[in-house]
């Protein structure tokens, strides 16, 4: 599988030892992958979790690779052409069958409707990063364009307004 701004790797960690099958790359900002590798190690998972510095909007993501994809938590840093862009490069990447998964606070796709996480977050990233929080239905529109299949969205009790949108190759 590829982890895109997976960071800590705990994601990764936790799929794989689940997975004995299952080996992850990390891939990562340059800044974040000394700290990020060192928590890996700390786990004993360092032979099949392991971290490629790089940035996710311009590296080559390759052919065919994958059999999974997650981003969890990163497309509120990106802009929709980003994330069109970036789901596409993803869809190339994967083998047939493989499995897109894009894990995030989900905002409402209409306003006034009990929202507050999702509005907050929004707010939040607008005023420190490049972006917002996104709809279902918006994740949903650059899977799609890049030729994804819907798959069921996976939420978790407890943490009640994310939720893990997946696509298939
Ligand atoms: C909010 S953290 C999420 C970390 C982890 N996935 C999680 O859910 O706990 C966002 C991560 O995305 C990484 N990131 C941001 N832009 C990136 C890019 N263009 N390429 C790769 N990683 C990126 C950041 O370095 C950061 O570690």
């Amino acid at each position: 599988m590829l982890d895109i701004g997976g960071s800590h790797g705990l994601y990764s960690i936790e799929l794989c030892r689940k997975n004995p099958a299952l080996s992850s790359t990390i891939l990562e900002l340059p800044g974040a992958v000394d700290e990020a590798s060192a928590i890996a190690a700390r786990e004993g998972m360092s032979d099949r979790v392991k971290h490629r510095s790089g940035n996710a909007l311009t590296d080559d993501l390759g052919e065919a690779l994958y059999d999974l994809v997650v981003i969890n938590n990163v497309v509120h840093h990106f802009t929709v052409p980003q994330n069109n862009e970036l789901a596409r490069r993803i869809h190339r990447a994967l083998k047939p069958g493989g499995l897109y998964g894009i894990g995030e606070f989900i905002r409402r796709d209409t306003p006034r409707t009990g929202d507050v996480i999702g509005a907050m977050g929004s707010l939040y990233f607008a005023l420190t990063s490049a972006s917002g929080t996104w709809s279902e239905a918006e994740i949903r529109g650059w899977q799609k364009q890049a030729g994804f299949k819907t798959e069921k969205a996976m939420a978790l009790m407890s943490l009640p307004g994310w939720k893990m949108v997946l696509a298939r190759k």
